[in-house]
């Protein structure tokens, strides 16, 4: 989502003006576009705009924070002396950002905008995107759901989705351009909806576009998945087989506490009803170990429904404890550091081992890849994305980064396959 909002920015800033350097050093003005889902991030970022001064050499230059940090800190970030920053810009307010950077430079202060709107969608911008193979298009933005660890609907304020003839538009004009391939995008897909459409009634509208060949999408709550959606998904061959499915936690006492709505024998059955109908989906998910009051026996029901369901792949994390939300208010974070390490530890081999399990099934196969990138140097690699959003790497040949390929897998690790050219 920060990749397509900075996408946005470019098209706000461009509009207003102003040309774009990859390279901070030359620039006049440098914007960091953040993330506060977990800890740390705030410290990374303030090391970035130390050494974006550093790199100045003493001469000016206006730095500023966009992003879910800028509402997450707030006034903290702009009264922070020692950061030095010129101004900070909430998800919401991206459109004021040419007349917040005019006062800066005219007055000489500090430009602050973190309002949350109930209605802003970006819809009449079209995003500058810098190349690649997939487009990225936000459907719906913000959060209604207040997962209790989440700091999300706080930063991004509340859901509201764009009309489907607007996605349409986009979608047509960035084919036009050249992508074959769009992503969907929102904090919870799935719970899309305008004027009696929804996230089912989307994605086929989308896949009826000509010349569209991939559509993706993340990331979807098990909560909004009813069957409609699972026959879109496994009955439309441009709608690729990879659905990114949080699960948190296997344990309904803890899911109950992270306020997911759904209970683990909810989530296996969701998973069964997907593989009926669509066999050879790739799934994946986010787990959360050391959650407040989560005790060692609760650890081991997630680590059951991780073996039961055998996900892809997987992003697992420690809990932190984020401001304003429910978790961090009214529990203790109670979980030692040492229990966290060593139960993320265990998941982190046992999912290791599935992963590779699962790309090991796929040697043998052939599969149509999308080219992403092609390196001419180091013996000339490429690499590709099959359907079910795996990378295959593959030795640089007659191809360039946008064909479509078929290829036979002949290796597999956890994290990639190894493919070879048929065609
Ligand atoms: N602590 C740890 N992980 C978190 N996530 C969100 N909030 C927290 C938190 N407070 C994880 C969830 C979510 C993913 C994007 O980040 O697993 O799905
Ligand atoms: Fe956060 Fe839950 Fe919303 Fe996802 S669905 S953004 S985890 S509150």
């Amino acid at each position: 989502m920060n990749e397509y909002d900075s996408e946005l920015v470019r098209a706000i800033l461009s509009e207003a003006g102003y040309s774009f350097t990859e390279d901070a050093q030359l620039a006049d003005v440098v914007m960091l576009n953040t993330c506060s889902v977990r800890e740390n991030a705030h410290r990374k970022v303030y090391g970035l705009i130390h050494d974006i001064r550093h790199g100045h050499k003493g001469k000016p230059v206006v730095i500023g924070i966009l992003g879910c940090m800028a509402t997450g800190l707030r006034k903290e970030l702009i009264d922070n002396k020692s950061l030095g920053l010129d101004f900070v810009v909430g998800p919401d307010s991206y459109k004021r950002l040419p007349e917040i950077l005019r006062d800066v430079f005219e007055k000489h202060g500090q430009g602050y905008d973190v309002t949350l709107s109930e209605f802003e969608t970006y819809s009449d911008i079209y995003p500058t995107r810098t190349g690649g193979v997939n487009a990225w298009v936000a459907v719906m933005r913000g959060c209604n759901n207040f997962c209790s660890f989440c700091i999300v609907p706080f930063t991004r304020g509340r859901e509201r989705s764009r009309s489907v003839e607007n996605v349409l538009d986009e979608v047509k004009r960035l084919i036009g351009e050249g992508f074959q391939q769009v992503t969907l995008l929102g904090q919870n897909v799935n719970s899309y909806h305008h004027e009696g459409q929804d996230f089912a009634a989307l994605l086929e509208a989308v896949s009826r576009i000509d010349g569209i060949r991939r559509i993706r999408f993340t990331s979807p709550h098990p909560k909004d998945f009813p069957e409609s959606l699972i026959r879109v998904v496994g009955e439309n061959p441009k709608i690729c087989k990879h659905i990114h499915l949080p699960l948190q936690s296997g344990n309904d006492r803890i899911l109950g506490l992270m306020n997911r709505h759904y209970t683990a024998t909810g989530y296996l059955n969701l998973v069964e009803k997907i593989r009926k109908v669509c066999p050879s989906a790739a799934l994946t998910t986010d787990i959360i170990v050391g959650f407040p009051t989560e005790i060692a026996g609760e650890f081991e029901d997630t680590v059951r429904v991780m073996k039961a369901v055998e996900f892809d792949s997987a992003f697992m994390f420690k809990y932190s404890p984020r401001p304003n939300t429910q978790a961090a208010r009214e529990l203790k974070d109670d979980v030692s550091e040492d229990e966290k390490t060593s139960r993320i530890m265990r998941i982190n081999t046992l999912q290791s081992d599935i992963s590779l399990k699962k790309n090991k099934a796929r040697v043998g196969t052939i599969e149509e890849v999308l080219i992403e990138d092609v390196e001419k140097a180091k013996g000339g690699v490429a690499y590709a994305r099959n359907d079910v959003n795996k990378v295959v790497a593959l030795p640089a040949g007659n191809f360039q980064i946008g064909d479509f390929m078929s290829v036979r897998i002949i290796r597999a690790t956890p994290h990639q396959l190894k493919g070879e050219i048929i065609s």
